[in-house]
């Protein structure tokens, strides 16, 4: 079964056998989707989205009393059980059969408003998150809220906040988790934050007039291709459409020729001996935007075959049973062979010379270097890479290029692990390229990402792809402007990179608008929801064209020192990395609190402080911090340039006072102060002053 096509089944089904339960539907519609356990336990009461007494929507699901809100999300079983927070009843998520499976709640209520959730959750399983998913002109979008670092036997507090678009429709609340395990929901909660927008007062999004933007492709025609990743509702709306076809000159499929999309469940079980090695594929809902994409002239990048996400688990098992043995290497390599080689073949049957570039492979080193630990590593082996890119080559025609495409390749201890993989995989022949996906920040810095893609075209002498290019609109006064300045800045250096000669090919786009976007919340795309043009998208024209933003009269940094002691409401500390934070009495250096930044996965997870305000001044800060590692820092947060600004001995496990000075630049659009140390250990903070240094 494909997911967006189950998902979207799924979501109708569970909108149907909530009104299906108020009307009286048989028991059998229900027991089709999500099974249910015994009489007492069953969660077979679902109402829509209570509203508190002043009419304003609000879910607020414990799990005690007799009627929950909580829906079945895909084969699921859910029961009430006694091992909730503090003694109370908490939902139990079980039988999940994929990660997307989990628990659904409705929430059409909340539409066009700014919401936030709040949950306790438990589970095995290393991550759980907080997802909404809501279609946009009959586009189903699946975003996290929160991702929250479970895995441990108690549960987890799950903090997030949603921006839902006004033009959403069929929204739903639901929580996933990465893996397969159990889990345990109390206490969940969804609110209105900030002033709530009754369903009357919000406009549905007009399309702005697009006749007179200047064209992307037409700009960039003497450096490369421009590329945008659209759905099935881009090509259905004649105004998004439109806008594609003047703008860019390549595509990719945000989801639709992902392994998840076509590999089709129900006839690969049809018949299981004849199978076994061979998956069978149906590629329908692919098939509107690839027809669309031929009839306009469009190149087209494949994306993607070999890929731990979006891809079913239980093409990895023997029998296709996720309860049985996992295939063996043998079997593994017959299916993946099968796969590269069917998927090629159908392309090239029913659209011949469409595609210009395929992901082989998507994402197969891990963040902290080594190979992801997929399973397809799992049960093919280490070479299992090697092995994709050689049947890609045997397969595939031979004008279309094989790229490896990964995200957070421009840092240089992850770029070093992608070279030494595909080192031997170029040297056999069988690598034509690297996508460098572009999920990034305005933090990072444009000539960074130009070293690293310069370094991946000299060390492996392939071409250069910029994939899913989608920058988060950055948290400042001048938000809008200092994304597209960042824009303008990085497609200068990319116009400068190919002029000096890098085989820089294409730079795409990960989505058209930013209420199409993944990351809607970020706003991260060069066009709003009405396709009205951002900065960001003049920022990419005037990389060309050389004129400039009009930067935004603001008021005057404030320079006032930050003094946090932990003592009173609110805060300004935020987590970096997985780390959680929270204030407690069971240490403080000075007053009754002090702040704990524990749940780290990673020596630089920590605690972070914006020092924005303070750029092009120098400061003094201090701080107070106890912890049992041996040592801790105060570093700098410029995303590939973290500088130390102080290391201390912290092995006497006392409070240790820790200052420094510091000139912060004044090229960057953001910068936090934050605090580490070389290991996972907990770190309490105390008493952080940062000011300028002409005042102290
Ligand atoms: C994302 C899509 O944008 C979402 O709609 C989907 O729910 C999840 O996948 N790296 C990739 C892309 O290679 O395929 C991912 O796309 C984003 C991260």
């Amino acid at each position: 079964m494909k997911r967006n096509a189950l998902q979207q089944c799924f979501c109708r089904t569970a909108i149907f056998l909530l009104l299906g339960c108020m009307t009286g539907c048989s028991s059998q519609n229900s027991a089709s989707e999500g099974t249910l356990s015994s009489e007492d336990t069953l969660v077979t009461e679902v109402a829509p989205v209570s509203e508190s007494v002043s009419g304003i929507p609000a879910i607020n699901e414990n799990f005690e009393g007799d009627s929950h809100l909580a829906i079945p999300r895909g084969d699921t079983v859910l029961e009430i059980i006694p091992d909730g927070v503090n003694n109370s009843n908490a939902l139990k998520i079980s039988n999940r059969t994929d990660s997307w499976n989990g628990v659904n709640f409705e929430a059409d209520a909340f539409r066009g408003n700014s919401i936030k959730v709040n949950a306790a959750i438990k589970s095995a399983g290393p991550a759980t998150r907080i997802s909404i998913q809501y279609d946009v002109d009959g586009n189903t979008t699946y975003n996290w809220i929160v991702s929250v670092a479970t895995g441990s036997d108690s549960f987890i507090t799950a903090n997030g906040a949603y921006d839902v678009p006004g033009n959403a429709e069929n929204i739903i609340i639901y929580i996933e988790g990465d893996t397969l395990d159990d889990i345990f929901l109390d206490n969940f909660t969804a609110e209105i934050d900030g002033t709530y927008i009754a369903p009357d007062a919000i406009a549905a999004p007009a399309s702005v007039d697009i006749s007179a933007y200047p064209s992307l492709k037409n700009l960039y025609e003497d450096y490369f291709h421009m590329g945008v990743a659209i759905n099935p509702a881009i090509v259905s709306n004649e105004n998004f459409s439109s806008l594609v076809c003047s703008q860019f000159d390549s595509i990719t499929l945000e989801n639709n020729l992902k392994p998840e999309s076509i590999i089709d469940k129900e006839a690969t079980l049809a018949d299981l001996d004849a199978n076994r090695s061979q998956l069978v594929l149906d590629f329908t809902t692919a098939k509107a935007e690839l027809d669309w994409a031929a009839s306009q002239g469009m190149t087209i990048r494949g994306h993607t075959l070999i890929w731990h996400s979006q891809t079913p688990n239980w093409i990895f098992y023997k029998d296709y049973d996720i309860n049985g043995e996992l295939a063996d290497r043998t079997l593994m390599l017959t299916r993946m062979e099968n796969y590269i080689k069917d998927v090629f073949a159908w392309a090239d049957t029913n659209y011949p010379g469409l595609f210009s570039a395929w992901d082989i492979v998507n994402e197969a080193i891990a963040d902290n270097g080594g190979l992801r630990d997929s399973l397809w590593r799992q049960t093919i082996g280490d070479d299992y890479i090697e092995q994709a890119f050689a049947f890609a080559r045997k397969y595939a025609p031979a004008d279309i290029e094989l790229f490896y495409n990964d995200y957070n390749s421009y840092q240089g201890l992850k770029q070093g692990y992608i070279i030494e993989v595909l080192e031997p995989i170029a040297a056999a022949g069988n690598l034509d390229g690297v996508g460098m996906q572009g999920h990034i920040s305005t933090s990072v810095k444009p000539e960074l990402f130009i070293k690293a893609l310069e370094k991946y075209a000299n060390q492996l002498n392939v071409v250069i792809h910029v994939t899913e290019l989608d920058i988060v609109m950055p948290n400042t006064p001048a938000a809008e402007y200092d994304q597209g300045a960042y824009h303008q800045n990085l497609f200068s250096t990319f116009i400068e990179a190919k002029k000096a000669g890098i085989p820089l090919e294409s730079v795409s786009f990960w989505g058209l608008t930013d209420t199409l976007s993944w990351k809607s919340n970020d706003k991260p795309l060069l066009f709003r929801g009405d396709l009205s043009a951002k900065p960001a998208f003049y920022g990419v024209t005037y990389a060309i064209t050389g004129e400039s933003l009009e930067a935004p009269s603001l008021p005057e940094a404030d320079l006032s020192p930050i003094e946090e002691d932990f003592e009173g409401s609110s805060h300004l500390a935020v987590p970096r990395g997985d780390a959680s934070l929270k204030v407690v009495t069971d240490e403080s250096q000075n007053g009754e609190h002090s702040l704990l930044i524990y749940n780290r996965k990673e020596n630089w997870n920590g605690g972070m402080i914006d020092i924005t305000n303070f750029k092009g001044h120098t400061i003094t800060f201090s701080a107070y911090v106890k912890t049992a590692s041996p040592t801790a820092k105060i570093s700098a947060n410029i995303d590939g340039v973290w500088p130390n600004l102080v290391v201390n001995d912290t092995s006497s496990g006392d409070w240790v006072l820790f200052e420094g000075t510091y000139l912060v630049p004044d090229d960057v659009i953001a910068i936090e102060l934050y605090f580490e140390t070389e290991d996972t250990t907990d770190i309490y903070v105390d008493n952080i002053t940062i000011k300028l240094a002409d005042e102290s």
